[in-house]
């Protein structure tokens, strides 16, 4: 089948459910007739303000590994299709932080990009978050965050150095059409929310000068929406405590601190029945809920998001939709048998529009 009559049947199908959500039965036709007319002129179609919107929130609602999606309808969607320098494009992406931030009260936002043309990237963000710690393996050892080691790197052959310290942010870092390699831009450190990380009643907690940034937004997946890709299209929403206090500090392939948080708590760590994995896990995501509260930076325990996500499969059977979910990543890395999530299955049907991953431009 050829490129454009592939496009047209996504597009029909898109037009078809989206039109019927926002209730505008009426308009289907001669939408569907002006994007075929487009695509035999032009070879692709544009979507208005309202398709690009609304495909966005279905994206988040299709996405079987969130369990943040009750959510999916309050997105805040910002329109950067029309940007074509790369200083707008920092900026866009500055803009983003700002307001997602909100002050510490996060709003849940997604900033859309222009999409492939003819399979080409206008722009290509190379972050895999818009914030996130820089990673080093040198001869005194492991510095920072593990996972960006290869980033890292990266940013460091083009001229970028970073401190050397265990949370050093790394710079915003994305290719223009046409241009042979990526610029890097250092974030104003007055744009980016650090929650330090202390504990309500074990005060040892502080000393360890552990902090996590306030807003998780990916930043290297794909947007697809009625067959066409918007490969840049950073979004956020808020952190679940469990992310950072069960594995971007704990996990033995990220900051590895439960042996650390051990000591400093005055327990051995040495017989697997004493279970003292899983009490400095239960403290240290304490920690992690009790800092982003007194910081006033939005978070979510995983029992509250779980209930939420409760609602979110009762809302959807009251819509009529059919819930698509991924078992193995919905259910939260502790206590999982404490959700309902874990006692049920989901089917992990992939549903358009959605988020895909895409592969990495270095490596
Ligand atoms: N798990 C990733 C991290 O720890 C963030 C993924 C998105 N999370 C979210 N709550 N929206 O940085």
């Amino acid at each position: 089948m050829k490129h454009t009559e592939l496009l047209w049947d996504e597009a029909k199908a898109f037009i078809d459910v989206c039109y019927q959500e926002l209730g505008m039965e009426s308009e289907t036709n001669a939408r569907l007739h002006a994007i075929k007319d487009e695509i035999d002129r032009t070879g692709s179609y544009v979507h208005t303000a309202e398709e690009l919107e609304h495909g966005a929130k279905m994206a988040w609602r299709n996405s079987n590994r969130c369990i943040g999606r009750l959510f999916w309808q309050s997105l805040n969607v910002i329109d950067r299709r029309g940007v074509s320098t790369k200083e707008e494009v920092r900026d866009a992406l500055f803009e983003h932080i700002e307001i997602a931030t909100n002050g510490g009260k996060i709003k849940p936002t997604i900033t859309i990009f222009p999409p492939e043309k003819n399979g080409e990237k206008q722009v290509e963000i190379w972050n895999h978050q818009l914030i996130r710690y820089a990673g080093y393996e040198t001869e005194q050892g492991r510095i920072g965050d593990p996972a960006s080691y290869e980033l890292t790197a990266v940013c460091e052959k083009l001229g970028w150095r970073g401190k050397r310290t265990d949370f050093d942010i790394l710079p915003l870092l994305f290719r223009m059409k046409g241009d042979e390699q990526p610029v890097w831009y250092d974030l104003p450190q007055t744009l980016v929310k650090e929650v330090p990380i202390s504990h309500p009643d074990i005060k040892e907690f502080a000393d360890m000068n552990l902090k996590w940034y306030g807003v998780p937004i990916i930043a290297d997946m794909k947007l697809e929406i009625g067959g066409l890709s918007y490969n840049a299209a950073p979004f956020n929403g808020w952190y679940m405590g469990t992310e950072i206090g069960a594995r971007n500090l704990a996990d033995e392939k990220r900051y590895d601190l439960l042996r650390k948080i051990a000591s400093v708590m005055g327990i051995s760590a040495s017989l697997n029945t004493d279970l003292w994995k899983d009490q400095v896990l239960v403290e240290l995501n304490k920690a992690v809920l009790y800092s982003y509260k007194k910081h006033g930076v939005s978070i979510v325990d995983h029992h509250t998001a779980a209930n939420q996500f409760k609602r979110f499969e009762e809302q959807e059977q009251d819509a009529g939709r059919k819930l698509t979910g991924d078992w193995t990543w919905l259910i939260p890395p502790i206590s999982p048998a404490s959700t309902h999530i874990f006692h049920k299955s989901y089917d992990n049907t992939i549903v358009k529009p959605n988020y895909f991953y895409q592969d990495k431009p270095y490596q």
